[in-house]
């Protein structure tokens, strides 16, 4: 199995910044400390009603890790606007997502099935633009299949609803953490590239670090909080080694794997 990559979302810092319409915290400092930490990539995401991430702070994300060789994930919606921003900035890779005004975080996947005939052209457009592009997707096999005929190389499986039922001890951790697996199974079949995103935290981190086919996860809102008690440098390498965990014993124990799984 590979090393699996850390992309550390950023928002929730300017999440706490915004709430006071000051300058600080800044998510610029955020992102330099994480990519310090062992980040391998940064995410963020420019919600069209900007209420965390501006576009300066795109201008300024997208400078620091061109400057560092890092990749630079833009979450995007699927608008002509953040497009057209995209395509300015050529980030390493762009993560289409659905947006609502209404919703307090991205709460479901983007639906590929459905919006598949305006989706395809702006996947195109941005990897003609040499943008790797993914589609932020509920694990479920038939969006991975769409995500694919869309043109996308990658996919994000949306691992919020796991993470909850673990959160709230669910009989149903279990049969969504299956979900997972399929998806990423059929996924990597498919000749896709599979990350996993949403409400990651310590406990939930290493089953789903666990999976095989995984080969990034994007975590942002438990390791901002998380830094207010220890330190972002601190929780950031707390997870990576939680992953690094995961995936070593994975890779020696298969029966381990089968528990993690379970
Ligand atoms: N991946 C995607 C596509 C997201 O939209 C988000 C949330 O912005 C994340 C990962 C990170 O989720 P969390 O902040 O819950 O760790």
């Amino acid at each position: 199995m590979s090393k699996l990559r850390l992309g550390v979302n950023i928002d929730h810092v300017a999440t706490v910044r915004n709430a006071r319409g000051e300058g600080y915290p800044d998510p610029v400092r955020a992102a330099e400390m994480a990519l310090a930490a062992g980040a391998d990539g940064i995410t963020a995401h420019l919600r069209e009603d900007r209420r965390h991430i501006s576009d300066v702070d795109i201008d300024a994300l997208a400078l620091i890790t061109k400057r560092r060789g890092r990749p630079l994930n833009l979450e995007m919606a699927v608008t002509r606007e953040m497009e057209a921003i995209a395509l300015a900035h050529r980030p390493h890779a762009a993560c289409l997502v659905p947006e609502r005004r209404e919703e307090v975080t991205t709460e479901g996947g983007l639906d590929v099935v459905k919006g598949h005939n305006a989706i395809t052209p702006v996947v195109r457009r941005l990897a003609d633009a040499g943008i790797r592009v993914s589609c932020f997707i509920d694990p479920d096999l038939a969006q991975v299949a769409a995500s694919q005929s869309a043109g996308a190389q990658v996919v994000e499986l949306h691992t919020g609803a796991y993470c909850q039922a673990v959160r709230e001890r669910s009989p149903d951790a279990g049969a969504l953490l299956e979900n997972l697996k399929a998806a990423a199974r059929e996924a990597a079949r498919l000749g896709l590239e599979v990350h996993a995103g949403h409400g990651i935290d310590y406990e939930t981190v290493k089953p789903i670090a666990a999976i095989p086919e995984l080969m990034e996860l994007n975590i942002g809102h438990f390791l901002i909080g998380e830094a207010i008690f220890i330190g972002l440098g601190p929780a950031i390498q707390r997870m990576r080694a939680l992953m690094d965990e995961a995936r070593s014993h994975a890779n020696s124990d298969p029966e381990f794997a089968r528990f993690l799984a379970k």
